[in-house]
């Protein structure tokens, strides 16, 4: 099968399927184009829908562990596609990468403690933050006037002697579309290991990097943070957020004992049937998909930067490195954020509200999930040009 722009250009009708974009009517309602929550509407591999047909044939759904074709799998996929070399022990299955960033809270902080976070930045990390009585400690990323973002390590550093012994980094970033160069990383675990403070890095973005940036993982680092623990997942990549599956990756065999331990204290568990079949199939027969996949988010990036300029060419697109999300500057038109949305829903046009990714960092901003096919994807920033212009 040819996974080329034909391919994804047809998507896939979701509606009635409990899709959280498309069938929640409180956020989406019917006839609306939804371009907000992460995952995308494209069918998903054939070789994965065939693992879950297959297994779904065997009637036998009963207590399941995962083995070591399931790590395998993974270690495999990020050896050959991310050049991370893992041994077995050091991949650990857990369901979802939010349940990961909670159980990294857990144990790698204690209450009252602070968190440094880097807005604006994936909603959740905030959450995972306070739902623990820690407090959030923000280093807002800095936007240049090219509408790039960078890290303030100054700020970094201000929360470190101040005390705080974790922080949580978005590699990629979700929602302003860095893909961090290695440079930039090898900077952040220095000053990290400076203090000892352990890190958590979110990469679950990491396929989604358009040439030439290149994605660098921190379990790449010459000199990682001591103290490291990698989340990632098959979830976004190959579109089966559904079915709930992520991976932690960490080299310190104490902490990863750690995590087990709080993982099972909180009754976590991975090994749901459906999910480990899919990832498996996900990580080993999926590459021509993804790589076709990419290629067209690649060329949507160009069609969205075209009709933004023909349609609102007020708003200020931030340079897309990486992730299939593209953060918008709409503050040239002067609406708050809660008008803007407003009105988006008036013209029938669903985007992330930016102060998702952060009050402050996110005011004056909106996140596009162009994941799904370009018609789709014109049709909602029509109605966006529709909204905005009243
Ligand atoms: C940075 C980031 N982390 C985690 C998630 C969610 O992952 P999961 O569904 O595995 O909890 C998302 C989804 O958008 C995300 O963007």
């Amino acid at each position: 099968m040819q996974f080329d722009t034909s391919y994804f250009d047809a998507g896939i009708d979701r509606i009635g399927t409990n899709s959280e974009k498309w069938d929640d009517e409180a956020i989406c309602p019917k006839g609306h184009v939804p371009l907000w929550v992460a995952d995308m509407d494209f069918a998903c591999a054939p070789a994965i829908t065939q693992a879950l047909a297959e297994r779904a044939q065997h009637a036998s759904y009963g207590y399941t562990f995962a083995g070591p074709e399931d790590t395998g799998a993974v270690r495999a996929f990020w050896q050959r596609r991310h050049g991370v070399q893992l041994a077995d022990e050091e991949v650990g299955l857990l369901p979802s990468v939010v349940s990961g960033l909670r159980v990294c809270v857990d144990v790698l902080s204690k209450p009252g403690e602070g968190v440094i976070i880097q807005s604006p930045v994936y909603g959740p990390f905030f959450a995972s933050v306070r739902d623990q009585d820690r407090q959030v400690l923000d280093a807002p990323l800095l936007r240049g006037t090219d509408g790039r973002y960078t890290m303030d390590l100054d700020r970094v550093e201000q929360h470190l002697k101040a005390g705080a012994r974790l922080m949580i980094l978005c590699n990629p970033q979700n929602p302003v579309g860095r893909c961090w160069q290695r440079e930039e990383l090898e900077a952040l675990s220095a000053l990290l290991n400076r203090y000892g403070c352990a890190l958590v890095s979110d990469e679950i973005h990491a396929d989604f990097v358009y040439k030439p940036h290149r994605f660098v993982s921190l379990l790449t680092l010459d000199s990682p943070p001591q103290q490291l623990v990698v989340l990632a997942a098959a979830s976004k990549t190959f579109n089966v957020a559904g079915l709930q599956q992520s991976s932690l990756l960490c080299r310190d065999r104490a902490l990863m004992d750690s995590m087990s331990a709080a993982l099972n204290r909180h009754g976590v568990m991975a090994g749901n049937i459906f999910a480990l079949a899919a990832t498996r199939a996900a990580y080993t027969a999926c590459d021509d998909w993804l790589d076709g996949l990419i290629a067209y988010l690649d060329g949507s990036r160009e069609v969205l930067r075209e009709a933004l300029a023909r349609l609102l060419p007020e708003a200020k697109l931030t340079p897309i490195e990486a992730t299939y999300l593209a953060w918008v500057d709409m503050r040239a038109y002067g609406l708050t954020n809660e008008a803007l949305y407003q009105r988006c829903m008036e013209a029938g046009v669903v985007p992330t509200n930016g102060t998702f990714f952060g009050q402050e960092s996110g005011e004056g901003f909106l996140r596009i999930n162009f994941g799904c096919p370009r018609s789709q994807l014109l049709a909602g920033l029509e109605r966006l040009a529709k909204a905005v212009k009243g």
